[in-house]
C-alpha cells in the first residue's frame, strides 16, 4: 500500500527502469511485485497482474529485455474459518493470463508451503479464575508465537489428547510480564487442567522464526515429524545459550 515503506510505485519504477535502461552495465530483466500476506480471494493478485501487465507492455515499448516475472507470496492459509484458494487455482488463473506472453513466472510463496504443517506445542501450568476471566496459563509465550499479541492473530488451539469435558471461555495466557502475553483471548476451550499438552495450530510460518529470547526465555525445541517417527532438529535452548554470545569485555 502506499503508506507502508516497501518498493516502488508504478511512477518511481518506470523511472528506474529508463534510468537502466541507459547503464551500460545494468540489464533490467524482471518485474517483481509483492502485494502482502496472508491473502484468502485471488482478487487482489489479479488486479495487481492486471496493472503489471500493462506496465510490462510500456517497458516492452521501451525496448526492455523483460523476460521474468515474480508475483511474490501472499497466498493465504487457513488459520480459523477462512477459505483460500488452492495453489492450483491461483496457478490457473496465472498462466491463464500471463501464457501467451513469453515470461518466465517466479514466485516466492512462504506461509502457504509451511504454515499448517506446524504446531506449537505447549503445556498447561496452572489454570486462574478471577471474578471477570477464566484464564490458563500456558508454559509457551509471546515469545514462542508473537502473532497473537502482535498482530491480534487467530491460532486454532486444541487439547492433544481429547477428554470430552464441558467447554468453557478462557484467556489462555503464557508467564511473561506482559498483558499482552497471551495465545487466545476469550476462546472456547475444553476445561483443561495443570500439566496437560495444548496444540497451538498454523504454527509453521512466522513461529518459530519470528520466536524471540525475550524476558530471558530459552527458545523450544523444534521436531520433525513423519508420519511415526520423530526427530529432533534443533535441540531445545539453554540458559548458556542465551548468554553464549556475550564477551567479557566488560
Ligand atoms: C518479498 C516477499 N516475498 C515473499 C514473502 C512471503 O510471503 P507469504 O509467507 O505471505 O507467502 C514475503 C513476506 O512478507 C515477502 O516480503
Amino acid at each position: 500500500m502506499k503508506k507502508n515503506k516497501f518498493g516502488l510505485d508504478m511512477d518511481a519504477s518506470l523511472a528506474a527502469y529508463a534510468r537502466a535502461k541507459e547503464m551500460q552495465a545494468v540489464e533490467a530483466v524482471g518485474m517483481d511485485c509483492h502485494i502482502g500476506s496472508q491473502l484468502t480471494s485471488l482478487d487482489p493478485f489479479l488486479e495487481a497482474l492486471d496493472k503489471v501487465m500493462a506496465f510490462y507492455a510500456k517497458l516492452k515499448d521501451m525496448g526492455l529485455p523483460i523476460t521474468y516475472l515474480d508475483l511474490g507470496g501472499g497466498l493465504g492459509i487457513q488459520y480459523d474459518e477462512e477459505a483460500p484458494p488452492h495453489p492450483t487455482e491461483f496457478g490457473q488463473a496465472l498462466v491463464s493470463r500471463t501464457k501467451d506472453a513469453g515470461l518466465t513466472l517466479v514466485l516466492e510463496p512462504g506461509r502457504v508451503i509451511v504454515g499448517n504443517a506446524g504446531i506449537l506445542v505447549t503445556r498447561v501450568v496452572y489454570t486462574k479464575d478471577t471474578p471477570s476471566k477464566h484464564f490458563v496459563i500456558v508454559d509457551a509465550a509471546m515469545n514462542d508465537l508473537v502473532r497473537p499479541s502482535l498482530y491480534g492473530s487467530y491460532h486454532r488451539l486444541a487439547e492433544v489428547q481429547e477428554k470430552g469435558r464441558e467447554v468453557r471461555t478462557v484467556d489462555v495466557v503464557g508467564p511473561i510480564c506482559e498483558s499482552s502475553d497471551f495465545l487466545a483471548r476469550d476462546r472456547e476451550l475444553p476445561g483443561v487442567e495443570s500439566g496437560e499438552l495444548l496444540a497451538a495450530f498454523s504454527a509453521g510460518a512466522y513461529g518459530f522464526t519470528m520466536s524471540s529470547q525475550y524476558n530471558s526465555r530459552p527458545r523450544a525445541a523444534e521436531v520433525l515429524v513423519d508420519k511415526a517417527e520423530a526427530k529432533l532438529i534443533r535441540r531445545r535452548e539453554t540458559y548458556e545459550d542465551l548468554v553464549a554470545l556475550e564477551t567479557d569485555a566488560l
